[in-house]
């Protein structure tokens, strides 16, 4: 049957698209069972639509407040019954009232190698700071931003050149596989979330899950 997958995405979708893809084709054991944006006119809900995902879009500048947006979009994914809620790609931020309604089952995909460069510009902030590694994190969704628990991480190397773009690139194209086995642990069991402290296999989790070159997660050395 599978777990029921809410995504919530603002941009062109290609982390939507690994997701549809894996559970698809059976690596997730799951379903995306809703898309919600923002954002009507993007690829992600292009992309839902397409694969006939129900996807629920509205401009946040249509509601009083951003509380009131918050609340209309929240009912529409509690509707669908998710068990996991996935950010992929979603720009805007989310309110506490929002977040407390799905505790420890929201995740999101931020593109840095979290605690370091949290918020935006991530790739550019990188290559400004000299740093030799770069990468991407999958946590668990908390009130502040980009702050909750992380589960996972990809790591790639920052190459002399770089701009922010071939680093973007170079970081998209490790996202897809980190996201997919993230949520395929979390649909399957091994991985979770327990009053805000990760598990693996039943344990706590002291570091982050790194993911290897066969798209696998391992513990941290
Ligand atoms: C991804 O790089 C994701 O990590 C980032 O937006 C991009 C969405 O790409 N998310 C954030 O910056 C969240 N703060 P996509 O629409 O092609 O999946």
């Amino acid at each position: 049957m599978g777990r029921r997958i809410a995504v919530l995405a603002s941009g062109r979708g290609s982390n939507l698209g690994a997701l549809l893809d894996a559970c698809g084709d059976g690596r997730i054991d799951g379903r995306v069972v809703g898309l919600f944006s923002d954002k009507p006119a993007s690829g992600a809900v292009e992309r839902a639509r397409e694969a006939g995902v129900h996807a629920w879009a509205m401009k946040p500048n249509g509601f009083a407040t951003r509380e009131a947006f918050d609340a209309a979009m929240f009912d529409a994914i509690a509707a669908v019954q998710p068990d996991l809620i996935v950010c992929a790609g979603y720009m805007r931020i989310i309110g506490q009232a929002a977040i407390a309604r799905f505790p420890n089952r929201m995740l999101n995909i931020h593109p840095s190698l979290l605690p370091r460069h949290p918020g935006l510009h991530t790739h550019a902030r990188a290559l400004a700071a000299g740093d030799a590694e770069h990468g991407a994190s999958v946590h668990v969704v908390i009130p502040e931003l980009d702050a909750g628990p992380v589960l996972a991480q990809a790591r790639v190397p920052v190459l002399a050149g770089d701009t922010p773009e071939t680093l973007a690139a170079r970081v998209l194209a490790r996202e897809h596989p980190l996201l997919v086995a993230t949520v395929a642990a979390w649909c399957g069991g091994e991985l979770g979330c327990e009053g805000g402290i990760p598990r693996w296999h039943g344990a706590a989790l002291a570091a982050p899950l790194q993911l290897d070159g066969e798209g696998r997660l391992r513990p941290a050395a």
